[in-house]
């Protein structure tokens, strides 16, 4: 059931022009919201679109045909798409809630026992048995709500249309008839609301319309149209409120990820998780830079065994010193193999290099720089070796370290005694042909 206007104009007989050239298409099924302030046209349209009023010209099309303003026409329109007034007491005239409810049904037809059964129905539905026998306008503003939606409904629409649902209830009230229309919703009926409250357009709505002095202004899904700053301010509404909260929770560096949260747990989902220290830094670094900070291992990491810890600067304090926001990052933890070059093996070395995702190869002693070399192996480190490693190996590298002869046994045992003393966590072993050697010596 496709609700669509095209070029719609409507003047009222003193001549106020209520909607100049609006042109829509309700996406069938959706929630969708009509926002504006007051005056600019909303429950006029709402009255165009049932029927209430005739257009002064363009057209009002129900599944792509012209609506028929005949007795006929109408009534066959209404029974499609049901009108909520604002105010219940327009609507609820009948002396009990049960013939409000069954007025509907009856005038379409049907018999004295099915509009029992359609009542009975809506009144369990809405929770309303207890006051069928009360006359509407001794109800609450809620409960009179919930009698007019469940006379509308009676009758069946594929659309439903409230202008300002909200308004003079009070806030549990509101959230009771929000669900009821998120019900609605969720059993396929298109349901379409005014309101000024950009709050609740923003947070309940797939579609929003926004009118400003009788004109369509924009249209589209709530964040899209409520992002747009200016528009929303032409139109004398403000941004929602959650947006504000998150801009100023950005500007000040305590949320990030997503401007348009909708709703709490989404906006609490965009805080950062502060983590500040006050460090000295270079005098250069300014406000926004980044400052490394080191490595965190073992007791100290929050998620890995590894964690490099780089730092944004927050301010900077006239004593030299900055506030810095930590960022952690979890770093593989490194690794540190020893490949005996007496026993080189050319399609062996290879596949070490290959499988063991080797990306820092240092060479000890003169004979294995030599065997390197001779066999274009590129040794990145050649002095210190033992050292870088294992800084290279703490920082995430996984090291080769080419040695031969007795430096072999020396380069096992300085990393173990490092990897002892130091109680940090790396993988070590020699690799290749002469590691079960190795390891067999090393163990006596
Ligand atoms: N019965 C009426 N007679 C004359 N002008 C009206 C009447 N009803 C509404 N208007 C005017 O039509 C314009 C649109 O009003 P309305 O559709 O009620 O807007 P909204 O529902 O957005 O507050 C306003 O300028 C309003 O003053
Ligand atoms: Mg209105």
């Amino acid at each position: 059931m496709i609700l669509e206007t095209k070029n719609l104009e409507f003047s009222y007989p003193d001549g106020t022009k209520a909607i100049d050239d609006i042109s829509i298409t309700i996406p069938e099924g959706k929630k969708v919201s009509f926002v504006g302030k007051n005056g600019s046209g909303k429950s006029t349209l709402f009255l165009l679109l049932n029927g209430t009023l005739k257009p002064k010209s363009g057209k009002v099309l129900l599944d792509g045909k012209e609506v028929n303003y005949s007795a006929s026409g109408l009534r066959e329109l209404r029974k499609k798409v049901g009108i909520v007034f604002q105010n219940s007491d327009d609507q609820l005239f009948a002396p009990t809630v049960y013939q409000d409810i069954g007025f509907g049904p009856l005038n379409l037809g049907y018999s004295k026992e099915e509009v029992g059964e359609i009542v009975g129905k809506m009144l369990d539905h809405f929770g309303l048995q207890a006051i069928k026998d009360k006359p509407p306008h001794h109800l609450s503003g809620g409960q009179k709500k919930r009698v007019a939606i469940a006379g509308v409904l009676a009758m069946d629409p594929d659309i439903i249309i409230l202008d300002e649902p909200l308004s003079n209830l009070d806030p549990v009230g509101a959230d009771e008839i929000l669900d009821i229309l998120n019900e609605l919703n969720d059993l396929g009926k298109t349901i379409i609301i005014s309101t000024h409250d950009v709050d609740l357009a923003y947070k309940w709505s797939d579609y929003v319309y926004l009118l400003a002095d009788s004109k369509l202004v924009d249209e589209g899904s709530s964040g899209a149209v409520f992002s747009k700053e200016e528009q929303v301010r032409n139109s004398s509404l403000k941004s929602p409120f959650i947006f504000d909260v998150y801009k100023e929770l950005e500007k000040r560096w305590l949320a990030t990820g997503n401007e348009q949260p909708k709703d709490i747990p989404e906006l609490v989902q965009t805080l950062r998780s502060i983590d500040l220290m006050r460090v000295e830094v270079n005098p250069e670094i300014k406000v926004g830079e980044c400052v490394n900070l080191g490595v965190l291992f073992g007791d100290f990491t929050q998620e890995g065994l590894y964690e490099a810890v780089n730092s944004r600067v927050l301010f900077r304090n006239d004593d030299g010193t900055a506030v810095v926001e930590l960022k952690r990052r979890v770093l593989k933890p490194g690794a540190i193999y020893v490949y005996d070059m007496d026993n080189f093996d050319r399609e062996e070395f290879d596949k070490i290099i290959e499988e063991y995702d080797i990306d820092f190869i240092g060479a000890m002693g003169k004979k294995s720089k030599d065997t390197a070399e001779s066999n274009g192996i590129n040794v990145v480190c050649n002095s210190g070796v033992i050292d870088k490693s294992i800084l290279n190996a703490i920082t995430g590298s996984r090291c080769l370290i080419l040695t031969s002869e007795g430096m072999v046994s020396h380069t096992m045992k300085r990393v173990r005694e490092y990897i002892q003393n130091s109680g940090i966590r790396l993988i070590f072993s020699p690799v290749g042909k002469s590691a079960a050697e190795i390891g067999e010596e090393q163990n006596k």
